[in-house]
């Protein structure tokens, strides 16, 4: 018998799945937009077997039961614009006194708080020199506590554009810095292969002017339409969707008619912008907390005026146009630009959302299904339901009545393991 012969002749001998039951009393399933009453999960490994009533289910006498009592459970949440690397301490001391070494050194802390906020999946659109690839391989080894990520590598960037290293002297350079900065259609053809090469999922790109920068304007386009075309039909080529940062009413049309799957921040959509991403079916991703955060904190860390001014510009109008965009039917999901305001605030934006005329059940979509639709694992993530992972969570309380309830999570569950359990005393995932 060959070796290979005697190798298939082995009885296969699998460790007997661990089954894990959780008891909810209220369990929130966004894809119907009901709550259920009195359900059991069926957790087997790293998802879900079954969700049935507790009055139809027979536990095993020896179940591994999770008894979250009377806790609302949902689906673990999804952030689709996050900047989990690096967090703002100092403008200047962040640009000249770090390096990549640091993000590389601190970001497994924001990756944790953030899982423990209850966000089990991020889209991490935009971090310099790869960052954000070696955290997500730590991260799927189990070698560090985060969310599953969708990560995009360096954001492609006009020169002179959003990503590009502004208002500095023409001899200011950081040596070996591995940026997203690529002109015409070749460069960033090239720019989005590169991309791929090294690890991204999902191609990111500055398709007009931002706040966060130093170039004069908060929302002037910042490619041409052939570029903004060659990034999205290079990635598609590849299997890539592109989310595309756009505050401005001109830049935001031109990422839709470029075939986009997300607008970023869409601060000044007009009526035509939201008639061409109902057309399209493009998701709209406003992060409409983070002008608080940015108004109170930005010149204590030392931001230039000019940076605040644009923000000025942006805040309130972003706000109302998201409230028009949700009358008019836009397809939205969730994303707060988390790093902009501190990682594990995540959940902030939900108020903001039902102020600004989501229900809350709305609001939950967007940070679930529609999310998950958005990063195209709406078969995996998103919903508790047989063959998805068992990423889930729970709070006290009732989101419906009170969304804010959503921003301290007792309970996290990611892929079967226990990172947070202030409810039911469960032992939680070690990292020795
Ligand atoms: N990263 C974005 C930019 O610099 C942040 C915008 C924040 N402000 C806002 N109102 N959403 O353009």
């Amino acid at each position: 018998m060959s070796a290979a012969a005697a190798f298939a002749a082995e009885p296969a001998t699998p460790a007997a799945p661990r089954l894990v039951y959780v008891k909810a009393a209220r369990l929130l399933d966004p894809k119907s937009g009901t709550v259920l009453p009195d359900q059991v999960i069926t957790i087997e490994g790293d998802h879900v077997k079954a969700v049935s009533a507790l009055a139809a289910t027979t536990l095993p006498a020896d179940a591994h039961v999770i008894d979250l009592g009377n806790a609302t459970v949902l689906p673990g949440l999804i952030d689709c614009h996050t900047h989990v690397t690096s967090q703002p301490e100092n403008f200047y001391e962040d640009l000249f006194r770090k390096s990549p070494i640091d993000e590389a050194t601190t970001s497994h802390l924001y990756a944790r708080r953030t899982l423990l906020a209850g966000f089990t999946t991020i889209r991490n659109v935009g971090a310099g020199n790869y960052v954000d690839f070696a955290l997500r391989r730590a991260i799927e080894k189990g070698e560090v506590a985060g969310p599953r990520m969708q990560a995009s590598g360096p954001a492609l960037s006009a020169t002179g554009g959003h990503g590009d290293l502004n208002g500095m002297s023409p001899y200011v350079r950081f040596e070996g810095d591995i940026n997203g900065v690529a002109d015409g259609v070749d460069a960033v053809r090239k720019k989005v292969r590169e991309n791929i090469k090294y690890g991204a999922d999902v191609i990111k790109m500055l398709a007009t002017a931002g706040v966060l920068s130093e170039e004069e304007s908060v929302g002037a386009p910042q490619y041409q339409l052939d570029e903004m075309k060659a990034i999205v039909e290079e990635a598609a080529l590849w299997g890539r969707k592109v989310a595309a940062h756009a505050h401005g009413a001109e830049g935001i049309k031109m990422a839709i008619k470029a075939g986009v799957a997300s607008v970023e921040h869409s601060s000044f959509i007009d009526d035509e912008g939201i008639k061409l991403a109902l057309e399209h079916g493009t998701y709209l991703v406003f992060d409409i907390y983070n002008d608080d955060y940015i108004l109170a904190e930005y010149s204590r860390l030392g931001y230039p005026d000019k940076i605040i001014e644009k923000e000025r510009k942006v805040g309130r109008t972003q706000r109302e146009n998201f409230a028009r965009a949700v009358k008019a039917g836009c397809k939205m999901a969730y994303g707060t630009d988390s790093g902009v305001y501190p990682h594990g605030w995540n959940g902030k934006q939900f108020f903001h959302m039902v102020k600004w005329g989501m229900t809350p059940m709305q609001a939950i979509q967007a940070a679930t299904v529609n999310a998950a639709d958005l990063l195209g694992w709406q078969t995996k993530v998103g919903q508790i339901a047989p063959g998805f992972y068992a990423d889930l969570i729970a709070v006290k309380g009732d989101p419906l009545a009170d969304v804010t309830v959503l921003e301290k999570v007792d309970f996290v569950m990611k892929g079967g393991e226990v990172y947070r359990d202030r409810l039911a005393g469960q032992p939680v995932k070690q990292f020795e």
